[in-house]
């Protein structure tokens, strides 16, 4: 996966925020400089009276207006919903390591909230001209975010496009689509099942993982996993080392 150690703190101003389904918003901010940023890196957003800042993986950026579509789910979230447009914020980025963007045919995958990542590194891929199909879960149709373009459509109920778990259909694309490469970013069961599916087919897999983290910057070693490197076991952090990682690496639980 690629590196890149370039970060800085930005003072910046919410250009636009909006509910995009049932649970999920998306906010855009305006730095007060262009933002240069990789598909699978994420800022992290000091959230008013909360000593640890959040991390949100980058959806879009457009003309140093960085978006990021999240879910609901505790204090900083409801803090950055509440904001309003015109309002300051202060973000450190880009952090974290980057896909590995090469020429191959490439099946992405986005669970849940995760579909942020995925859909600008699909963004990245179609700039490129690099063939792929995007295909995400969802629990339900209400949960399925407005403004993002998919190629197929799960929910676990059945409310809108193919019933079940976007894993239920996993073997069946990698045979009928044939990908050289998966991209995936959600939740951690989601994210293992792809890796042992690509390792059994033989595909690689890049997955972008989450991990509640503390300083964000490699300090704390708080949000450490472990990889299999040349038959050793080595400790990675996902905040400075990934979050972006090779599949047939991670150690999974
Ligand atoms: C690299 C990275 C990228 C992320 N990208 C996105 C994104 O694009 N959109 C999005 O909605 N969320 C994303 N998350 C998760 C997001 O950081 C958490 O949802 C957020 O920090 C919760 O903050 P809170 O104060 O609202 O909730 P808290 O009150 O802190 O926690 C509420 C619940 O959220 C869970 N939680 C807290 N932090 C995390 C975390 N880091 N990962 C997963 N669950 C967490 C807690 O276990 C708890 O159950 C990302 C996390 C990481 C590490
Ligand atoms: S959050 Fe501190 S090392 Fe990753």
């Amino acid at each position: 996966m690629i590196k890149d150690r370039v970060k800085k703190i930005y003072k910046a101003k919410i250009s636009e925020i909006k509910q995009v389904a049932a649970t999920s918003y998306f906010i855009e901010i305006q730095a007060d400089s262009p933002i240069e940023v990789k598909a699978g890196q994420f800022i992290s957003i000091y959230c008013d009276g909360l000593t640890l800042r959040r991390p949100f993986s980058v959806f879009s950026n457009n003309n140093g207006k960085i978006g990021i579509l999240f879910k609901e789910r505790g204090k900083g979230t409801k803090y950055i919903k509440s904001l309003k447009v015109g309002d300051s914020i202060d973000i450190i980025g880009p952090l974290g390591n980057s896909f590995n963007i090469t020429s191959k045919k490439a099946l992405l995958i986005g669970a849940g909230i995760g579909v942020a990542p995925i859909s600008y590194l699909k963004e990245k891929l179609d700039e490129k001209d690099i063939e792929n199909y995007f295909v995400c879960g969802f629990q339900n149709k209400d949960e399925i975010p407005s403004g993002v373009k998919i190629d197929k459509i799960c929910t676990d109920d059945g409310s809108y496009g193919e019933i079940g778990s976007v894993l239920n259909y996993l073997q069946w694309l990698i045979e009928s689509y044939n990908p050289e490469v998966i991209y995936a970013c959600g939740p951690y069961i989601v994210l293992k099942n792809i890796a042992q599916l690509g390792i059994k087919n033989g595909i690689e897999t890049q997955v972008a993982m989450e991990k509640v983290m503390a300083c964000g910057i490699g300090v704390c070693r708080g949000c450490v996993i472990n990889l299999k490197k040349d038959g050793q076991i080595v400790n990675a952090t996902v905040c400075k080392d990934g979050p972006v990682f090779d599949g047939s690496e991670v150690v999974w639980q």
